[in-house]
C-alpha cells in the first residue's frame, strides 16, 4: 500500500472525477440524473483521467465506479444521438472518438476494477467488460439493448461478450436486448464476485488494496500474457510474454519478495 496524498480531480464539467486513495486511482463516472449515460465529453474525460493515473507512479491500481445508487453506466447517452449518431456517416465519428478512449483503456497498463451498482447497460456493459474484473452490488442489472435501438453492438464489445460468458448467451442477450440481474451475471461469468449493496465498495476497495500491495511486475506480467492467451494465435507478441518474464526474475521486487518470505515479514514492492 502506498501512503499518498488524497489527490481530487475532475473532467467533462465534473461528469468525470478521478481521485487517488491510498495507491488506487478512482474513476466516477458522474451523471446520475442521466443514470450516468456516457456523453463524449464524458468519454473524453474518461480517457484524460485514465491517461493521468496510468502517468502516475504512485498508483498501481484503478478502479472504476458511477455515482449515486441507481447506475454504474447506463449506456452511450441516447439524447446525443439525434445530433451526433444519426446515420452510419455521423455515427462513425462518434464511434471514431468514443472508439479511442476504450482503446485506451482496452491496453491500459495497470489493472483495473469495475465496481458497479445498479444499471450497467450497452456502452458501460463495454467499460464494465473492458476492465480487468467486475465486482457488483445485488440489485445491479447488466444489458446491452441494442436491438431495442437499432444499432449495431461492435467487434470488440462482442469479443468481450462472447470470451465471459460464450457466444449462446452473448446471442439470448443481443438478440432479446433482455436485462439480467446479479444472480444471473455471476452465474454466467460475466461478473467475478457479488456483495449485498452495504459491503461493495469496502469489498472492492479490499481488493484493491491487495492488488496494490503486491508486486507490480508480477501483476503486469499476468495482464500482459493473459492478454495474449486471448488473442488469435498469430497475433499473440510472445515477445512481450518473455520480456516481462524476464524484467520480473531479474527484478529487486523478487529479491524483496523471497527474502521476505524467508524473513516472515510483509514485502515492500517498488515496482522494478
Ligand atoms: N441516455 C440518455 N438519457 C438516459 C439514459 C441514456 N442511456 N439512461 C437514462 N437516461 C435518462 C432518462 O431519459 C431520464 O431522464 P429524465 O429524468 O429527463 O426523463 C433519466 O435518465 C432517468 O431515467 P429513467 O428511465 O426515468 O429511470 P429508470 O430508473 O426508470 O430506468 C434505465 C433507468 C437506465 C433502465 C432507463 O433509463 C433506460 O432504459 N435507459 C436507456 C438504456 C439504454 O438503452 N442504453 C444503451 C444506450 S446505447
Amino acid at each position: 500500500m502506498l501512503d499518498t496524498p488524497n489527490k481530487q480531480k475532475s473532467h467533462a464539467d465534473g461528469k468525470i472525477l478521478q481521485e487517488i486513495i491510498e495507491g488506487v486511482g478512482i474513476i466516477t463516472f458522474n451523471n446520475p440524473d442521466k443514470r450516468n449515460a456516457m456523453s463524449l465529453d464524458m468519454w473524453e474525460g474518461f480517457g484524460a483521467a485514465l491517461t493521468e493515473l496510468r502517468d502516475d507512479p504512485n498508483v498501481r491500481v484503478v478502479v472504476l465506479k458511477g455515482a449515486g445508487d441507481k447506475a454504474f453506466v447506463s449506456g452511450a447517452d441516447i439524447s446525443q444521438f439525434e445530433k451526433e449518431r444519426h446515420n452510419a456517416e455521423a455515427s462513425e465519428e462518434y464511434s471514431k472518438r468514443s472508439a479511442a478512449q476504450r482503446a485506451l483503456f482496452a491496453d491500459y497498463p495497470k489493472p483495473t476494477i469495475a465496481c458497479i451498482r445498479g444499471f450497467c447497460l450497452g456502452g458501460g456493459m463495454q467499460v464494465a467488460m473492458l476492465s480487468d474484473m467486475r465486482i457488483a452490488a445485488e440489485n445491479s442489472q447488466f444489458g446491452i439493448p441494442a436491438a431495442k435501438l437499432g444499432i449495431a453492438y461492435g467487434f470488440d464489445g462482442l469479443k468481450h461478450l462472447v470470451s465471459l460468458v460464450g457466444p449462446s448467451w452473448a446471442r439470448l442477450l443481443m438478440y432479446t436486448g433482455m436485462r439480467i440481474d446479479s444472480r444471473e451475471a455471476l452465474r454466467i461469468g460475466l461478473v467475478e464476485r457479488v456483495l449485498p449493496d452495504s459491503e461493495l465498495w469496502g469489498a472492492t476497495m479490499e481488493i484493491a488494496r491487495t492488488i496494490s500491495g503486491n508486486a507490480p511486475l508480477a501483476i503486469q506480467a499476468a495482464k500482459i500474457t493473459i492478454a495474449q492467451v486471448l488473442k488469435d494465435a498469430h497475433e499473440r507478441d510472445m515477445a512481450a510474454v518473455k520480456n516481462i518474464g524476464t524484467a520480473c526474475m531479474d527484478s529487486e521486487d523478487f529479491r524483496e519478495g523471497r527474502q521476505a518470505f524467508m524473513e516472515k515479514r510483509k514485502p515492500q514492492f517498488k515496482g522494478r
